[in-house]
């Protein structure tokens, strides 16, 4: 049985191909087409889930697209007429987008791919819990999902047990926890559905001083439920995210997006970041209560603000949380797909989503193969030389490019597409922020730790492979300043030996060298870039960044000698920042 699930047309377009009920492949657009967030039919995406799957469009069994096109138009065109004249503008842009691809969808996908089965649809917040519930190790668990919009609902929350799944209560657009941390996203002058990140890594070097304004926006009720004061906001209108009242109760028009950030600035992010914590707490308890249940499954891109996710991992009433590794829009395509074949199909549970490894992977010949077509100088290595060599660069302070096995799904590289470097070194976080990122220096790193040594160095029971879960640094164990925030705490990503053996290996190799089972992991890409995918993505990131070392495979390459550039790019300017 073999299922393909799309997401599509609103931000992070993705694909996802099931088969049994196990993911065989899964992937963002982004990375094929090298535009960030791409929200286009994701035809790249599709193609490279079938390739790996190896099948053709008409084996499918099924096509399903991860929400309800004709809801979400009815609720665009309730919000137009509502805020008539002043929306005029932003829906007669958005109408040829509606009538020639989203209102049309399931003959849409047949033309694209050649299929011509079922295509179905089931609403974007069942998406995301199904993305999460139905690929946990629970069989039985409550579920909250958050997130900026899906048709109406904004957050819902609902209970799994077996393979059904039960929403039983929402909170509908225009109120949404998700549209309001996007509202500052906007108003701090970075970009809306992309940087909301940002928002979160700026919080800790203030002090939440903006407390109350922020609590006059969002009116919290004990459930958990809420309600925004629409007077502040204009994304109704469609025309930008706050007004000149939001203005004035914060003090000042928004922040554009160059401009330096002061104090101001971040009050208003620990402000903000404060409050969402709040109501995601909130929701939490509330769910805990009508659910009974032990477990909590997260999804919706509000499921990505890994400090709330601590938070409710700590101080909730749960003792097991799930999160889907892309919590956001384009984990709707792996959504839609299992809960067509566990939940439609009712086909038993059997396969836990424990590792986000589901894209392409290049096989040595293929990396040699683009090498030496290139002429480009590299040395090739055993596995254990190879560890060995990279470990002791690390420790001499080299930043490595590291390109292995099948990439990674959602917004965060594990170990797969990763930038690495020596996490002791205070350095390293302006040393790879601004010569090899080319990003804002306020930005912390995560830390990839191997699981077993987690707790000696940060106040984390739980494992946390998809490194969605912010938790305090030791005291005592504070020799690791690069990944460690201004405030104290860490993202940490557990690595496990079972899921990514060469990447454990590494970090173990390099505990063996320096005593410390931890290493800078940030994402290999620069600043507005998505994250790499092919070797030739790769090392055009390479020699056109300050990084020192790339390893493919089992090839390395240095730049001891001058590398040919396959075509230029001026890295700096290449990609939009966000
Ligand atoms: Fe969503």
């Amino acid at each position: 049985m073999n299922i393909l699930g799309i997401s599509a047309f609103y931000h992070d377009a993705a694909a996802c191909l099931l088969r049994d009920g196990e993911i065989v492949a899964a992937a963002s657009e982004e990375r094929f087409t090298r535009k960030k967030h791409d929200p286009d039919f994701p035809i790249h995406a599709i193609r490279s889930c079938l390739e790996q799957g190896r099948i053709r469009a008409d084996d499918l069994d099924y096509v399903g697209f991860y929400e309800k096109p004709f809801i979400k138009f009815k609720r665009i065109l309730f919000t137009h007429l509502a805020c008539f004249p002043w929306s005029l503008k932003p829906f007669l842009k958005a109408i040829p987008s509606w009538l020639q691809e989203k209102l049309i969808i399931p003959s849409l996908i047949r033309d694209k791919i050649g299929y011509e089965g079922e295509v179905l649809m089931i609403e974007h917040h069942l998406s995301h819990a199904a993305s999460s519930y139905l690929l946990s190790p629970f069989r039985e668990s409550a579920i909250l999902t958050v997130d900026g919009v899906g048709e109406w609902s904004t957050a819902t929350y609902g209970r799994g047990e077996g393979n059904a799944i039960r929403l039983f209560r929402e909170i509908r657009f225009p109120h949404s926890l998700g549209l309001l941390y996007s509202a500052f996203t906007y108003y701090l002058g970075f970009t809306v559905n992309s940087a909301e990140y940002k928002v979160m890594g700026l919080a800790p070097y203030g002090e939440p001083r903006y407390l109350d304004q922020v609590r006059r926006l969002i009116e919290v009720r004990p459930d958990g439920s809420f309600h925004l004061d629409m007077r502040y906001f204009n994304y109704l209108a469609g025309l930008t995210m706050t007004n000149g009242k939001f203005d004035d109760l914060f003090g000042g028009p928004p922040r554009s997006p160059e401009a330096p950030l002061d104090q101001r600035h971040k009050d208003i992010a620990a402000s903000v970041q404060r409050v969402t914590e709040e109501v995601m707490l909130q929701m939490a308890r509330h769910l805990g209560r009508e659910t009974g249940s032990p477990n909590l499954c997260l999804a919706g891109g509000v499921a990505l603000n890994c400090v709330a996710n601590g938070k409710i991992l700590r101080e909730g009433p749960f003792e097991h949380l799930f999160i889907q590794p892309a919590a956001g829009d384009a984990g709707g395509a792996i959504g839609v797909a299992s809960y067509i074949h566990h939940t439609l199909l009712k086909n038993e549970r059997s396969f836990v989503m424990r590792h986000a490894f589901t894209g392409p992977a290049y096989s040595d010949e293929e990396i040699r193969a683009f090498l030496d077509v290139n002429e480009i100088p590299y040395v090739a290595l055993s596995r254990e030389e190879l560890l060995r060599r990279v470990a002791r660069l690390v420790a001499d302070q080299q930043v490595i490019g590291w390109f292995q096995g099948r990439m990674e799904f959602g917004p965060r590289a594990l170990g797969n597409r990763s930038i690495l470097a020596d996490a002791r070194n205070p350095e390293n976080r302006d040393r790879v922020n601004l010569k090899i990122k080319f990003r804002e220096s306020f930005r912390p790193f995560a830390p990839a730790v191997l699981r077993e040594r987690c707790e000696e160095f940060f106040e984390l029971k739980e494992e946390s492979p998809f490194m969605l879960l912010v938790a305090q640094v030791l005291p005592d164990r504070r020799v690791i300043p690069s990944v460690t925030h201004v405030d104290g705490s860490a993202r940490v990503q557990t690595v496990d030996r079972e899921t990514n053996p060469l990447f454990y290996d590494l970090v173990a190799e390099f505990d063996r060298l320096t005593g410390v089972p931890v290493l800078i992991n940030t994402s290999f890409n620069v600043r507005g870039e998505p994250i790499v995918c092919s070797p030739s993505d790769a090392y055009r990131c390479f020699v056109q960044t300050g990084m020192d070392v790339l390893v493919m495979g089992s090839f390395l390459l240095d730049k001891s000698n001058p590398l040919p550039r396959i075509p230029s790019i001026d890295w700096e300017r290449a990609f939009e920042p966000d």
